[in-house]
Protein backbone atom coordinates (compact mmCIF):
# COMPACT_ATOMS: atom_id res chain seq x y z
CA UNK A 1 0.00 0.00 0.00
CA UNK A 2 1.64 3.34 -1.29
CA UNK A 3 0.44 6.74 -0.57
CA UNK A 4 0.87 8.70 -4.06
CA UNK A 5 -0.06 12.20 -3.72
CA UNK A 6 -1.32 14.35 -1.28
CA UNK A 7 -2.97 17.88 -1.22
CA UNK A 8 -4.32 20.26 1.24
CA UNK A 9 -6.13 23.59 1.17
CA UNK A 10 -6.64 26.08 3.68
CA UNK A 11 -5.43 23.46 6.43
CA UNK A 12 -3.43 24.39 9.58
CA UNK A 13 -0.45 26.79 8.34
CA UNK A 14 -0.55 25.72 4.91
CA UNK A 15 -2.66 27.76 2.13
CA UNK A 16 -2.39 24.90 -0.42
CA UNK A 17 -0.09 22.22 -0.27
CA UNK A 18 0.49 19.34 -3.16
CA UNK A 19 3.07 16.21 -2.42
CA UNK A 20 4.05 13.49 -4.63
CA UNK A 21 5.62 10.26 -2.56
CA UNK A 22 7.35 7.87 -5.24
CA UNK A 23 9.94 7.13 -2.61
CA UNK A 24 9.39 4.29 0.34
CA UNK A 25 11.01 6.71 3.05
CA UNK A 26 10.23 10.41 3.35
CA UNK A 27 11.73 12.22 5.87
CA UNK A 28 9.91 15.59 6.51
CA UNK A 29 12.37 18.04 8.17
CA UNK A 30 12.22 21.31 9.15
CA UNK A 31 12.38 23.38 12.39
CA UNK A 32 9.94 23.86 15.17
CA UNK A 33 6.60 24.92 14.64
CA UNK A 34 7.20 24.80 10.73
CA UNK A 35 4.01 22.43 9.76
CA UNK A 36 5.95 18.78 9.98
CA UNK A 37 3.46 16.76 12.22
CA UNK A 38 0.45 18.97 10.33
CA UNK A 39 1.66 16.81 7.30
CA UNK A 40 1.16 13.73 9.20
CA UNK A 41 -1.47 14.76 10.71
CA UNK A 42 -3.40 15.48 7.18
CA UNK A 43 -2.51 11.87 6.35
CA UNK A 44 -4.21 10.63 9.15
CA UNK A 45 -7.38 11.91 9.21
CA UNK A 46 -8.06 10.79 5.58
CA UNK A 47 -6.36 7.31 6.48
CA UNK A 48 -8.63 7.03 10.22
CA UNK A 49 -11.42 10.12 9.75
CA UNK A 50 -9.72 11.96 12.60
CA UNK A 51 -6.72 13.84 13.55
CA UNK A 52 -4.16 11.23 15.86
CA UNK A 53 -3.43 14.98 18.01
CA UNK A 54 -6.97 14.49 19.15
CA UNK A 55 -7.60 18.39 16.92
CA UNK A 56 -11.11 19.15 16.52
CA UNK A 57 -12.14 20.32 13.11
CA UNK A 58 -12.32 23.81 13.53
CA UNK A 59 -8.89 24.26 14.94
CA UNK A 60 -7.63 22.69 10.95
CA UNK A 61 -9.06 25.27 8.89
CA UNK A 62 -6.30 27.47 8.62
CA UNK A 63 -6.61 30.76 10.53
CA UNK A 64 -8.72 33.21 8.90
CA UNK A 65 -10.63 30.90 6.39
CA UNK A 66 -14.00 29.09 6.80
CA UNK A 67 -13.35 25.40 5.16
CA UNK A 68 -10.51 22.89 4.59
CA UNK A 69 -10.18 20.54 2.10
CA UNK A 70 -7.63 17.29 1.93
CA UNK A 71 -7.27 14.47 -0.68
CA UNK A 72 -4.88 11.93 -1.48
CA UNK A 73 -4.05 9.29 -3.93
CA UNK A 74 -2.96 5.78 -2.74
CA UNK A 75 -1.95 2.41 -4.63
CA UNK A 76 -3.65 -0.61 -3.17
CA UNK A 77 -3.07 -4.31 -4.82
CA UNK A 78 -2.25 -2.45 -8.29
CA UNK A 79 -5.20 -0.28 -8.47
CA UNK A 80 -5.18 3.91 -7.63
CA UNK A 81 -8.08 4.99 -5.61
CA UNK A 82 -8.88 8.70 -3.50
CA UNK A 83 -10.00 10.28 -0.43
CA UNK A 84 -11.25 13.61 0.13
CA UNK A 85 -12.26 15.31 2.99
CA UNK A 86 -14.21 18.89 2.81
CA UNK A 87 -14.94 20.79 6.10
CA UNK A 88 -16.74 24.07 5.79
CA UNK A 89 -17.18 26.09 9.25
CA UNK A 90 -19.76 28.48 7.95
CA UNK A 91 -23.61 27.96 9.73
CA UNK A 92 -24.19 24.28 10.67
CA UNK A 93 -20.36 22.26 10.59
CA UNK A 94 -20.74 20.31 7.52
CA UNK A 95 -18.23 17.38 6.00
CA UNK A 96 -17.57 15.70 3.10
CA UNK A 97 -16.14 12.69 2.30
CA UNK A 98 -15.91 10.89 -0.55
CA UNK A 99 -13.76 7.27 -1.99
CA UNK A 100 -12.83 7.12 -5.56
CA UNK A 101 -15.90 10.25 -6.10
CA UNK A 102 -18.26 8.46 -3.97
CA UNK A 103 -19.71 10.12 -1.27
CA UNK A 104 -19.15 7.97 2.21
CA UNK A 105 -22.17 8.32 5.00
CA UNK A 106 -19.31 9.25 7.60
CA UNK A 107 -15.91 10.02 8.60
CA UNK A 108 -15.73 6.43 10.11
CA UNK A 109 -16.25 4.66 6.63
CA UNK A 110 -12.92 5.61 5.74
CA UNK A 111 -11.69 3.69 7.60
CA UNK A 112 -9.54 0.44 6.30
CA UNK A 113 -9.40 2.11 3.27
CA UNK A 114 -5.43 4.28 3.48
CA UNK A 115 -4.51 1.40 6.55
CA UNK A 116 -1.90 3.71 8.78
CA UNK A 117 -0.11 3.37 11.69
CA UNK A 118 1.09 6.49 13.41
CA UNK A 119 3.91 6.51 15.47
CA UNK A 120 3.53 9.86 18.35
CA UNK A 121 5.74 10.94 21.43
CA UNK A 122 1.85 11.06 22.96
CA UNK A 123 2.36 7.14 22.45
CA UNK A 124 3.35 7.36 26.35
CA UNK A 125 0.17 7.66 27.54
CA UNK A 126 -0.87 3.91 26.25
CA UNK A 127 1.66 2.82 29.21
CA UNK A 128 1.03 5.65 31.70
CA UNK A 129 -2.29 7.28 31.24
CA UNK A 130 -5.37 5.98 32.32
CA UNK A 131 -7.63 3.28 31.12
CA UNK A 132 -9.38 5.65 28.59
CA UNK A 133 -5.81 5.79 26.51
CA UNK A 134 -5.43 2.56 26.74
CA UNK A 135 -9.16 1.49 25.52
CA UNK A 136 -8.74 4.35 22.35
CA UNK A 137 -5.50 1.88 21.46
CA UNK A 138 -7.27 -1.06 21.42
CA UNK A 139 -10.69 0.34 19.85
CA UNK A 140 -8.36 2.43 17.06
CA UNK A 141 -6.80 -0.69 16.22
CA UNK A 142 -9.50 -3.41 15.84
CA UNK A 143 -11.62 -0.80 14.09
CA UNK A 144 -9.15 -1.07 11.36
CA UNK A 145 -9.27 -5.16 11.46
CA UNK A 146 -13.23 -5.30 11.69
CA UNK A 147 -15.11 -2.72 10.43
CA UNK A 148 -18.23 -4.26 11.91
CA UNK A 149 -16.44 -3.63 15.58
CA UNK A 150 -16.41 0.30 14.53
CA UNK A 151 -19.93 0.18 14.16
CA UNK A 152 -21.04 -1.63 16.67
CA UNK A 153 -18.78 0.68 19.67
CA UNK A 154 -20.20 3.30 17.79
CA UNK A 155 -23.81 2.01 18.27
CA UNK A 156 -22.69 0.91 22.30
CA UNK A 157 -21.64 4.32 23.03
CA UNK A 158 -25.04 6.71 21.91
CA UNK A 159 -26.82 4.01 23.85
CA UNK A 160 -24.20 4.97 26.97
CA UNK A 161 -25.62 8.31 26.43
CA UNK A 162 -28.98 7.37 26.13
CA UNK A 163 -28.99 5.27 29.46
CA UNK A 164 -27.14 8.23 31.20
CA UNK A 165 -29.47 10.62 30.22
CA UNK A 166 -32.60 8.26 31.26
CA UNK A 167 -31.03 7.86 34.78
CA UNK A 168 -30.54 11.56 35.00
CA UNK A 169 -34.34 11.46 34.41
CA UNK A 170 -35.22 8.93 36.96
CA UNK A 171 -32.68 10.96 39.51
CA UNK A 172 -35.12 13.48 38.71
CA UNK A 173 -38.37 11.28 38.95
CA UNK A 174 -39.30 12.07 35.38
CA UNK A 175 -38.69 8.72 34.43
CA UNK A 176 -38.77 4.99 35.92
CA UNK A 177 -36.11 2.44 37.03
CA UNK A 178 -38.08 -0.17 34.72
CA UNK A 179 -37.20 2.60 31.60
CA UNK A 180 -33.40 1.09 31.88
CA UNK A 181 -34.90 -2.14 30.79
CA UNK A 182 -34.73 -1.58 27.30
CA UNK A 183 -31.60 -0.05 27.24
CA UNK A 184 -30.10 -2.78 29.21
CA UNK A 185 -31.22 -5.57 27.38
CA UNK A 186 -29.90 -3.80 23.60
CA UNK A 187 -26.33 -2.65 25.81
CA UNK A 188 -26.08 -6.37 27.01
CA UNK A 189 -26.46 -7.09 23.03
CA UNK A 190 -23.84 -5.16 21.64
CA UNK A 191 -21.62 -5.10 24.84
CA UNK A 192 -21.27 -8.89 24.72
CA UNK A 193 -20.12 -8.83 21.29
CA UNK A 194 -17.88 -5.94 21.82
CA UNK A 195 -16.11 -7.38 24.59
CA UNK A 196 -15.90 -10.83 22.76
CA UNK A 197 -14.16 -9.61 19.56
CA UNK A 198 -11.77 -8.10 22.09
CA UNK A 199 -10.83 -10.90 23.93
CA UNK A 200 -10.42 -12.79 20.28
CA UNK A 201 -8.24 -10.21 19.49
CA UNK A 202 -6.13 -9.93 22.29
CA UNK A 203 -5.27 -13.34 21.95
CA UNK A 204 -4.07 -12.81 18.27
CA UNK A 205 -2.07 -9.55 19.23
CA UNK A 206 -0.32 -10.87 22.55
CA UNK A 207 2.17 -13.33 20.59
CA UNK A 208 2.70 -10.58 17.99
CA UNK A 209 3.12 -7.99 20.64
CA UNK A 210 6.25 -10.46 22.50
CA UNK A 211 7.69 -10.88 19.22
CA UNK A 212 8.22 -7.13 18.78
CA UNK A 213 9.51 -7.14 22.34
CA UNK A 214 11.59 -9.99 21.87
CA UNK A 215 13.26 -7.64 19.09
CA UNK A 216 12.99 -4.69 20.50
CA UNK A 217 14.36 -5.20 24.31
CA UNK A 218 16.29 -8.87 23.77
CA UNK A 219 13.29 -10.83 24.93
CA UNK A 220 13.87 -9.52 28.65
CA UNK A 221 10.32 -8.46 29.05
CA UNK A 222 7.38 -10.54 28.10
CA UNK A 223 4.03 -9.29 28.62
CA UNK A 224 -0.01 -10.93 29.24
CA UNK A 225 -2.18 -8.18 27.46
CA UNK A 226 -6.09 -8.87 29.24
CA UNK A 227 -9.35 -6.85 29.51
CA UNK A 228 -10.70 -6.41 33.26
CA UNK A 229 -13.43 -7.37 33.76
CA UNK A 230 -14.32 -7.77 29.72
CA UNK A 231 -17.53 -9.23 30.48
CA UNK A 232 -18.49 -11.47 27.82
CA UNK A 233 -21.18 -14.46 29.05
CA UNK A 234 -24.82 -12.39 28.82
CA UNK A 235 -26.27 -13.38 31.85
CA UNK A 236 -23.31 -11.76 33.95
CA UNK A 237 -23.27 -8.57 32.44
CA UNK A 238 -27.21 -8.42 32.79
CA UNK A 239 -27.21 -8.73 36.50
CA UNK A 240 -24.47 -6.20 37.01
CA UNK A 241 -26.08 -3.80 35.02
CA UNK A 242 -29.23 -5.10 37.51
CA UNK A 243 -27.14 -4.85 40.71
CA UNK A 244 -25.56 -1.19 39.98
CA UNK A 245 -28.82 0.45 38.87
CA UNK A 246 -29.21 2.63 42.05
CA UNK A 247 -25.37 3.73 42.35
CA UNK A 248 -25.48 4.69 38.39
CA UNK A 249 -28.77 6.30 39.20
CA UNK A 250 -27.12 8.54 42.18
CA UNK A 251 -23.96 9.50 39.81
CA UNK A 252 -26.03 9.50 36.32
CA UNK A 253 -23.41 7.22 34.72
CA UNK A 254 -23.23 3.94 33.49
CA UNK A 255 -20.43 2.54 35.59
CA UNK A 256 -20.38 -1.24 33.70
CA UNK A 257 -19.84 -2.66 30.36
CA UNK A 258 -17.09 -2.70 27.97
CA UNK A 259 -16.93 1.71 28.05
CA UNK A 260 -15.16 0.61 31.21
CA UNK A 261 -13.33 -2.04 31.01
CA UNK A 262 -9.82 -1.91 31.87
CA UNK A 263 -6.41 -3.41 29.26
CA UNK A 264 -4.15 -4.68 31.64
CA UNK A 265 -0.50 -5.22 30.34
CA UNK A 266 0.87 -7.97 32.73
CA UNK A 267 4.31 -8.58 33.67
CA UNK A 268 5.48 -12.11 33.68
CA UNK A 269 8.36 -11.84 36.16
CA UNK A 270 6.42 -13.53 38.51
CA UNK A 271 4.96 -10.29 39.94
CA UNK A 272 1.67 -10.22 37.86
CA UNK A 273 1.87 -6.79 38.16
CA UNK A 274 0.69 -3.98 35.26
CA UNK A 275 4.11 -2.31 33.88
CA UNK A 276 2.34 0.63 35.05
CA UNK A 277 3.96 0.37 38.97
CA UNK A 278 6.62 -1.73 37.51
CA UNK A 279 8.48 -0.81 34.45
CA UNK A 280 11.25 1.82 34.10
CA UNK A 281 10.93 4.81 32.11
CA UNK A 282 12.72 3.09 29.57
CA UNK A 283 11.44 -0.35 29.56
CA UNK A 284 8.00 1.75 29.09
CA UNK A 285 9.57 3.79 25.86
CA UNK A 286 10.43 0.37 24.67
CA UNK A 287 6.99 -1.56 25.00
CA UNK A 288 5.27 1.74 23.22
CA UNK A 289 7.51 1.37 20.45
CA UNK A 290 6.62 -2.36 20.40
CA UNK A 291 2.99 -1.70 20.35
CA UNK A 292 2.89 0.32 17.69
CA UNK A 293 5.36 -2.18 15.55
CA UNK A 294 3.07 -4.76 16.88
CA UNK A 295 0.09 -3.21 15.52
CA UNK A 296 2.02 -2.69 12.17
CA UNK A 297 2.74 -6.73 11.95
CA UNK A 298 -0.83 -7.12 13.08
CA UNK A 299 -2.67 -5.27 10.45
CA UNK A 300 0.12 -6.63 7.55
CA UNK A 301 -1.06 -10.46 8.45
CA UNK A 302 -4.79 -10.15 9.28
CA UNK A 303 -5.34 -7.83 6.56
CA UNK A 304 -2.85 -8.51 3.84
CA UNK A 305 -1.43 -5.47 3.45
CA UNK A 306 1.13 -3.12 4.70
CA UNK A 307 -0.14 -0.26 6.88
CA UNK A 308 2.12 3.03 6.31
CA UNK A 309 3.73 4.26 8.64
CA UNK A 310 3.14 7.81 9.94
CA UNK A 311 6.67 8.76 12.59
CA UNK A 312 6.03 12.18 14.75
CA UNK A 313 9.27 12.85 15.84
CA UNK A 314 10.28 9.97 17.26
CA UNK A 315 13.53 8.04 15.95
CA UNK A 316 15.34 10.77 18.16
CA UNK A 317 14.45 9.53 21.46
CA UNK A 318 15.21 5.63 20.55
CA UNK A 319 18.93 4.61 21.84
CA UNK A 320 21.34 3.70 19.02
CA UNK A 321 20.21 -0.64 19.48
CA UNK A 322 16.37 0.66 19.02
CA UNK A 323 17.26 3.00 16.09
CA UNK A 324 18.99 -0.12 14.29
CA UNK A 325 16.04 -2.43 15.46
CA UNK A 326 13.62 0.47 13.77
CA UNK A 327 15.53 1.30 10.06
CA UNK A 328 15.56 -2.54 10.14
CA UNK A 329 11.82 -2.52 10.69
CA UNK A 330 11.37 0.23 7.81
CA UNK A 331 13.55 -2.13 5.15
CA UNK A 332 11.08 -4.43 5.69
CA UNK A 333 8.21 -2.34 5.72
CA UNK A 334 6.23 -0.72 2.56
CA UNK A 335 6.25 2.88 3.21
CA UNK A 336 7.11 5.22 6.07
CA UNK A 337 7.01 9.01 6.71
CA UNK A 338 8.92 10.52 9.40
CA UNK A 339 9.67 13.95 10.99
CA UNK A 340 12.78 15.58 12.89
CA UNK A 341 13.83 19.17 13.34
CA UNK A 342 17.43 18.00 11.86
CA UNK A 343 19.03 14.53 10.45
CA UNK A 344 22.01 14.45 12.82
CA UNK A 345 23.12 11.27 13.87
CA UNK A 346 20.24 10.08 10.91
CA UNK A 347 22.45 9.87 7.87
CA UNK A 348 23.20 6.76 7.88
CA UNK A 349 19.37 5.43 8.21
CA UNK A 350 18.70 7.94 5.50
CA UNK A 351 21.75 6.98 2.92
CA UNK A 352 20.89 3.20 4.01
CA UNK A 353 16.94 3.64 2.90
CA UNK A 354 17.43 5.64 0.13
CA UNK A 355 15.16 7.81 2.02
CA UNK A 356 13.57 10.95 0.28
CA UNK A 357 14.34 14.48 2.70
CA UNK A 358 11.42 17.09 2.26
CA UNK A 359 12.64 20.55 3.44
CA UNK A 360 9.31 21.75 5.25
CA UNK A 361 9.83 25.36 5.49
CA UNK A 362 11.03 25.51 1.87
CA UNK A 363 7.49 24.43 0.92
CA UNK A 364 5.77 26.73 2.83
CA UNK A 365 7.28 29.39 0.75
CA UNK A 366 6.37 27.70 -2.23
CA UNK A 367 3.07 26.98 -1.44
N1 LIG B 1 -5.48 26.46 12.20
C1 LIG B 1 -4.25 26.93 11.98
N2 LIG B 1 -4.05 27.98 11.14
C2 LIG B 1 -2.80 28.44 10.90
N3 LIG B 1 -1.69 27.93 11.47
C3 LIG B 1 -1.83 26.90 12.31
C4 LIG B 1 -3.11 26.33 12.59
N4 LIG B 1 -2.95 25.33 13.47
C5 LIG B 1 -1.61 25.25 13.73
N5 LIG B 1 -0.95 26.19 13.04
C6 LIG B 1 0.49 26.43 13.04
O1 LIG B 1 1.17 25.23 12.73
C7 LIG B 1 2.41 25.20 13.42
C8 LIG B 1 2.64 23.89 14.10
O2 LIG B 1 2.82 22.94 13.13
P1 LIG B 1 3.37 21.50 13.49
O3 LIG B 1 2.80 21.00 14.74
O4 LIG B 1 3.21 20.70 12.26
O5 LIG B 1 4.92 21.86 13.72
P2 LIG B 1 6.15 20.87 13.66
O6 LIG B 1 6.94 21.22 12.44
O7 LIG B 1 5.71 19.46 13.79
O8 LIG B 1 6.95 21.36 14.94
P3 LIG B 1 7.75 20.49 16.07
O9 LIG B 1 9.10 20.20 15.48
O10 LIG B 1 7.86 21.46 17.19
O11 LIG B 1 6.96 19.29 16.38
C9 LIG B 1 2.37 26.29 14.49
O12 LIG B 1 3.29 27.29 14.16
C10 LIG B 1 0.96 26.80 14.45
O13 LIG B 1 0.88 28.17 14.64
MG1 LIG C 1 5.81 18.12 15.34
Amino acid sequence: MFLRKLQLQHYRNYAHLELQFPDRLTFLVGENGSGKTNVLEAISILSQGKSFRGAPDPELVQQGQSSFYLSCQYEWDGAEHSLEMGVQLEGRLQRRIKKDGKVLASRSALIGNLVSVVFSPDDLEIVQGGPTSRRRFLDALLSHRDPAYLQNLLQYNRLIRQRNATLKSIRTNRARLSDLDAWDSMLVNLGTEITRKRRQFLQEYEPILNQSIDQISGGKDRIKVSLFPGEARPEEFKRALMDRRMRDVATGASSFGPHRDRLLFICQDGSERDIQFRFSQGQKRSLVLALRVGQFYYLKQYLGRSPILLIDDVIRELDYKRRDYFVDLLHRCGQAFFTTPDLDGLQEAVETTGARIIQVPTLQRNA
